[in-house]
């Protein structure tokens, strides 16, 4: 039969250059689509005498046989090569080092915070919080400090602008957080065992205090708790606190919403400029404490006959110093960056009772 090793040539080369899936279909629909050529020459056999058919029947479809499969391979070939452009272009190198991302670090003050919370959790208190603008009443009152206490004036309290006619109870920020004691017991009643630290506010400025300050209150309410249980606390604390046993030292003081009150100072050596908590003869003084007044748990909607307990209150950002011989007070709260990345704790140093 006329043209078939012509049509084998022309068709075989058009695949060979066929550069994409669309040119090589179109070659397909020319040599063997509806009206493809191959296809056409393949329905003239109908009208073929059955010798000549015996001819060209079989290198015919040979001939299509041979299309279809090189159609296939071309394919093939093209579908490999455009994975490999792929796989080039999209190389992705896993083994380079990742991109640092920046990061900020805790800050002391949050990370003693933590520490403190973590201790005294362990010796079941529960975390109480306040709000940081009190009325005067939860402030002092309720604390049975009265109108004309001196401790008033002692606390340089910031209150809240009033516009004349506002008849609003005065409004303060709170100047210690022992308004909290009040609030937990109203929520929760007796018996209570809570810690509350948070933000405080006095008008005072110099090298070792700040207009804002953090303080961290304790509260224990129960029927037959006394001094002796507020000393083991303290001293289990400031023992897990500092790492090594800490002897704490009761001196008689006056506070109005204790009775009897007590300052409680700790053990420390003070060495060639160098501090020491835990060891030596010397004494510094870090908290406030004492048996909780009646007026006070009155004010918190216990009963006193029934009902007693301690609280304490004590500086975090001066133990923070401490702990982490942090010179200077003011510097904790100006956010300058290399002492943040200098003082600050690592996202992974959280607080545990077993790490060191
Ligand atoms: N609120 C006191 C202050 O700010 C500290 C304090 C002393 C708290 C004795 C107490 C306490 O709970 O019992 O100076």
């Amino acid at each position: 039969m006329d043209g078939i090793a012509e049509l084998r040539a022309k068709y075989l080369e058009e695949i060979g250059a066929a550069s994409g899936a669309d040119a090589l279909e179109a070659v397909r629909l020319a040599a063997l689509g509806k009206k493809g050529e191959i296809s056409l020459k393949m329905r003239e056999l109908g009208r073929m005498t059955p010798e000549e058919r015996q001819v060209a029947g079989p290198a015919l479809n040979a001939l299509k046989d041979e299309i279809d499969a090189a159609l296939r391979a071309r394919k093939a070939a093209l579908e490999d090569a455009a994975l490999d452009e792929r796989l080039k272009a999209e190389w992705l190198d896993v083994t380079l080092p990742g991109r640092p991302r920046p990061h900020g670090t805790i800050h002391p003050v949050s990370q003693v915070t933590e520490e403190m919370a973590a201790i005294f959790a362990d010796m079941g208190f529960a975390v109480a919080e306040g709000p940081q603008i009190e009325t005067d009443w939860y402030n002092f009152d309720a604390l049975n400090i009265a109108p004309e206490h001196p401790a008033r004036q002692e606390h340089d309290t910031f209150f809240l602008h009033r516009d004349a006619g506002d008849n609003r109870p005065p409004h303060v920020l709170r100047t210690h957080t022992s308004p909290v004691q009040i609030r937990a017991m109203q929520d929760q009643g007796a018996p209570i065992r809570v810690i509350a630290p948070g933000r405080v506010y006095r008008m005072d400025m110099d090298l070792t205090h700040t207009p804002m300050f953090h303080q961290i209150e304790g509260l224990a309410i129960d029927r037959d708790i006394t001094m002796a249980n507020l000393k083991w606390v303290l001293e289990e604390f400031f023992s897990a606190f500092f790492g090594q046993r800490v002897k704490t030292r009761f001196r008689a003081s006056h506070f109005p919403f204790t009775e009897p009150s007590a300052e409680v100072d700790i053990q420390c050596s003070w060495v060639g400029g160098q501090l020491k908590v835990g060891e030596g003869d010397g004494w510094m003084e870090v908290l406030g404490s004492g048996m909780v007044h009646p007026h006070v748990l009155r004010a918190g909607g216990i009963d006193p006959d029934e009902w007693q307990g301690f609280a304490f209150g004590m500086g975090i950002d001066r133990m923070a110093m401490l702990k982490y011989g942090i010179p200077d007070l003011r510097a904790f709260f100006e956010s300058d960056l290399r002492w943040l990345r200098h003082y600050g704790f690592g996202a992974l140093e959280a607080p545990t009772l077993h790490a060191g």
